[in-house]
Parts: C-alpha cells; sequence; structure tokens
C-alpha cells in the first residue's frame, strides 16, 4: 500500500521537473536562433538560463516573456526569416505544453492511488524509478502527458492479458513502455525543420517503437534483454498506430512479427488513444493558432 506522503512526493517530483523541463527546453530553442538571442539582449548564457528560471514560475512574467518572443518571431516570419516559421510552432506548443501537464496532478494521484494491488507489485519498480519520471513532462495526445497514456495502456493490457491466460508481466511491463521516447515529439520532430528535412517514414509516428525499445535495454536491461524473442521488447519495437497500416510502405514494424502479448497491448494503445479522433487537427500536431496568439487576443 502507498502511503499518501510517500504519493506527495512523487507528485512534486514531477512538478519539479516539468518546470525544469520547460526551463531547459525554452533555452534550447532561443539558443538555436541567433537573430532572436540577440533581440532579447543576452549575450552570454547564463544570464539567459537565469532570466528563464526567473520567469517560468510566475505567470504574468511566463506570459510576458513568451509574448515578448513572439512578437518578435511573427515579424520575422512576415518577412520569410529562415526558421522563423518552425520556432513560432515549437514556441506555441511548448507555452502551452506546461499548464496541460500540471493540470494533471490529482488525476495521476488518483489514478495510482486506485491501482490494484496485484498490478502494482508487478510494476511498481519500473512505475517510480527516476528513468521513467521524465514521461511526465512530455505531452502525448489530448492534453494529457505520455505518463499518464502509457499507464492507462499497461493497466488495460494487463488485466486483458490475465484474462486471456497471456504472460500478463510482459503486457504490463510492455504497456508502461512502449511509448519510451525521452523528447516532445511536439517541439523535436515536426516537418517544419529549421534546419534539416526529415524524410516522411523517420518521423516520430513511424521510428518511435524501435527506438523506445532500445532505450529501454539501456535504462531497463533487466527486463529487455539482447534476446530477440523477448516479449517485452517485441510488445515495444511492434506496437503500430493504426493509421499508419493505411500507408504502403510501412517500415519495420508492420513487417515484424507480433506476439499475441504485442497485439494485446497494440489494440490497448489504440483503446486509450481513441480521444486523438476527436479533435484530430490539434493531437497530430498542427496548431494554426497558437495559445500565445489566442491569451493576445483575448487580452485586446
Ligand atoms: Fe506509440
Ligand atoms: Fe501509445
Amino acid at each position: 500500500m502507498l502511503s499518501a506522503t510517500f504519493l506527495d512526493q512523487f507528485i512534486q517530483k514531477g512538478i519539479d521537473l516539468i518546470y525544469a523541463t520547460e526551463a531547459a527546453d525554452l533555452f534550447k530553442l532561443i539558443n538555436r536562433y541567433e537573430r532572436l538571442k540577440s533581440y532579447l539582449g543576452f549575450t552570454d548564457d547564463t544570464a539567459l538560463q537565469q532570466d528563464i528560471d526567473r520567469t517560468i514560475h510566475h505567470p504574468n512574467e511566463r506570459l510576458s516573456f513568451y509574448h515578448k518572443i513572439d512578437s518578435f518571431v511573427k515579424v520575422d516570419k512576415r518577412h520569410r526569416v529562415r526558421g522563423a516559421k518552425a520556432l513560432h510552432y515549437r514556441l506555441n506548443r511548448l507555452y502551452e505544453r506546461t499548464p496541460i501537464l500540471l493540470a494533471e496532478n490529482d488525476r495521476i494521484k488518483k489514478a495510482i492511488a486506485e491501482l490494484p494491488q496485484d498490478y502494482l507489485e508487478i510494476v511498481e519498480s519500473t512505475l517510480f524509478s527516476d528513468h521513467f519520471l521524465p514521461l511526465r513532462t512530455f505531452w502525448h495526445h489530448q492534453d494529457i502527458s505520455t505518463f499518464t497514456h502509457v499507464l492507462d495502456v499497461s493497466l488495460r493490457a494487463y488485466k486483458v492479458a490475465k484474462r486471456l491466460k497471456l504472460d500478463y508481466f510482459a503486457a504490463a511491463h510492455g504497456g508502461l513502455l512502449h511509448d519510451y521516447y525521452k523528447y516532445d515529439w511536439h517541439l523535436e520532430d515536426v516537418r517544419l525543420t529549421d534546419d534539416r528535412k526529415i524524410p516522411f517514414f523517420d518521423l516520430h509516428f513511424f521510428i518511435h517503437g524501435p527506438l523506445a525499445a532500445e532505450n529501454v535495454s539501456e535504462d531497463f536491461p533487466h527486463l529487455v534483454g539482447p534476446d530477440p524473442d523477448c516479449v517485452i521488447r517485441n510488445i515495444i519495437s511492434s506496437h503500430i498506430p493504426i493509421i499508419a497500416l493505411l500507408f504502403w510502405k510501412y517500415p519495420r514494424q508492420v513487417r515484424c512479427h507480433q506476439s499475441w502479448e504485442a497485439r494485446v497491448v497494440s489494440l490497448c494503445d489504440m483503446a486509450s488513444s481513441f480521444g486523438i479522433f476527436k479533435n484530430p487537427l490539434k493531437n497530430i500536431g498542427i496548431n494554426f493558432q497558437g495559445p500565445i496568439a489566442r491569451d493576445f487576443l483575448k487580452s485586446k
């Protein structure tokens, strides 16, 4: 049984990490774009870092900092300055990410407190490990973090696998780790790249399964060994987003063998992600009018 103090500490660790991740991503974004950096008046990185750290915790300062960047980028965008469109897109996504992730605190706490004891015993060491916590900082779909999504998939898969007398240990862990990629794809993996063009089939959508399997074998080697027949590895690297089946040329995943446990996890993944269809444009990452623009218009 998890104590209330343990849960509170776990949630607080997540909150701290969410703020730290936003600060780091904003720093990275500004640094990528020299003109913006000099516009903001920062010659050295330490001053920029300090300013970001200070503003990020204060809603008003945070908003005006983003607005300042936003107005500059809009001018660049109008003049078709290289990279301005991509920067603007990422900035909007980054700005809306933190409130979305912070809004999850109570939901996550309640979900963890209500987990069945038998399931919790199986996944406890993975779920509360320091490697796993960063999934709270990535925005998945439908205004939830990757952490919430994978926990949901894992619990569903565990229940189904147990009922079907399959390997439920593998299904629970496979579900938990099937989206174990360490970046926010809204920021890193858009077709609007400033300095490189990502080939279509190298997009996050297609490659994140095998990528997650690699990450898991590095961070959780006791779960995924080098053995190619390992069920957990098979679950992770072969999980298929259903829309991918529409493409005639789908690399690797479709062609690889799927165990029954992997099929269960893929189905649970789809069931869990179903909300994506409610608002597809927003969820697949196309945002025609970003939140900064919306806030700005509202304040007028
Ligand atoms: Fe996935
Ligand atoms: Fe998923």
